[in-house]
């Protein structure tokens, strides 16, 4: 019977991978799958997640109800948990499509920013824009990512470097997520690059002293990030942000070791951090420190790609050290601007050496560790009804027929926000 009163929506003849396994560097065990699987749904949460028969058996006890409660056929092909993209930074204006070209003559990610390029060229741009623009380019990114099967999206500010514009893309970023099919976890990276307009040091000051009251105080982010790096911020102004981040109850996440070794895993693991991000230079020991400390490691791998860094961060040496791997886009006008689920996939598992099954799980449940957010990415009763129908019949299908999106249907916290059924170009697994 189902105690709390009739289900809201079903989903029936489902490959359900509940995401309830352990992540290991062995094969498929973290999917914890369930064959001939069915879900039931009641208002936002998961009421029943187990065999199709068993659920068969509730519903008739309900008699003549049970066929009036919408029902979705998964066609026994794969369900997962809404994807979990745990670092984004989507709010931005300008086109930077002249550095990935320079780039690609030679120039380095660092040259660029040190001639005025890179994150500040952003910060002009942004700057410059109208509210309503920011808000609608950024509606259109998080609709794509949505319509791809996210249902959780971390957005972070870091292009207003001012105390002002960085309130206001906070401030946006919560009307976006006021209106969007994702749910948004903001997130206050005030340490990304020097202001163009004011001192290294006066600004770690005013971040520190009056950025994170302030968003303390509104409850404008979730977590608080830092840019540890060479032309970037240093340890001790990164310790300073995240430590007054941490005492106004903000998530600690950080950007560790991107460009060069830097020591950010450990720094990351010191402070507590949820997350430390990037990692592409991050040695076994600086590994071990955050699997002690429970920091998850947050591998961007399409961000490696795009800057042509020949090392993009291996899941092996993470997941060898007993650290939580997860998976995210890293999607910025700078660094990485490819806008594609299925092609994080494919980088997850053709650059950081994931397995199909294990970078599904990163993009989920992964995710949901880098945020510290309990209530998502898996399939259990009673957690949040976040789930992707998908047009294939299992996670390998997902990166190896990459470039095509193959979510058909997404809900989020029990609502239908994308439903691709009937567009026969999307059927192709
Ligand atoms: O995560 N590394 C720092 N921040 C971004 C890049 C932002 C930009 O270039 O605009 C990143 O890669």
């Amino acid at each position: 019977m189902f105690a709390a009163g009739p289900p809201s929506l079903l989903i029936r003849r489902a490959r359900i991978a509940t995401m309830t396994g352990a992540q290991t560097s062995l094969g498929d065990e973290p999917l914890g799958m369930i064959e001939n699987g069915a879900i039931a749904v009641r208002g936002q949460t998961l009421q029943f997640v187990g065999a199709d028969a068993e659920l068969q058996t509730r519903l008739q006890a309900l008699g003549p109800l049970a066929a009036q409660i919408p029902s979705l056929d998964a066609e026994g092909k794969l369900v997962s948990p809404g994807l979990i993209d745990c670092h984004t930074h989507l709010l931005f204006a300008g086109d930077r499509g002249h550095e990935h070209a320079l780039r690609l003559r030679g120039a380095t990610y660092l040259e660029i920013a040190q001639a005025g390029g890179g994150i500040r060229s952003t910060v002009r741009s942004m700057r410059q824009a109208k509210d309503a623009q920011l808000l609608s380019a950024a509606r259109e990114r998080v609709a794509r990512l949505a319509r791809s099967g996210v249902t959780t999206l971390e957005c972070k500010s870091g292009y207003g470097l001012s105390v002002a514009q960085e309130l206001r893309a906070l401030r946006l970023l919560r009307t976006l997520g006021e209106t969007s099919a994702c749910e948004i976890v903001p997130t206050l990276l005030g340490l990304h690059a020097a202001p163009p307009d004011l001192d290294r040091g006066l600004w770690v000051k005013a971040v520190v002293q009056e950025l994170i009251p302030e968003v303390a105080r509104e409850q404008l982010a979730h977590g608080c990030d830092a840019f540890l790096e060479q032309g970037a911020f240093d340890a001790t102004e990164c310790r300073a942000a995240l430590n007054a981040g941490a005492k106004a109850g903000l998530v600690g996440r950080l950007h560790a070791d991107q460009l060069t070794p830097g020591m950010g895993a450990e720094l990351a693991a010191a402070l507590g951090c949820a997350s430390a991000d990037h990692l592409e230079h991050t040695t076994p020991e600086g590994a071990a420190a955050m699997a002690r400390a429970g920091t998850t490691a947050v591998l961007l791998p399409l961000a490696a790609w795009f800057l042509r860094d020949a090392h993009a961060a291996q899941a092996r040496l993470f997941l060898h050290q007993g650290c939580t791997v997860a998976l995210a886009s890293n999607l910025n006008p700078g660094s990485q601007r490819i806008e594609s689920v299925s092609m994080l996939l494919a980088a997850g598992c053709l650059l950081s050496g994931l397995t199909p099954a294990q970078a599904l799980w990163a993009l989920t449940r992964g995710g949901a560790a880098a945020l510290r957010k309990a209530d998502r990415g898996q399939l259990a009763p009673d957690l949040r009804a976040d789930l992707v129908l998908w047009d294939a019949q299992s996670a390998d299908h997902l990166p190896y027929h990459a470039g095509v999106e193959h979510a058909r249907v997404v809900i989020r916290a029990g609502m239908i926000v994308s439903d691709l059924r009937d567009q026969p170009a999307l059927q192709c697994s």
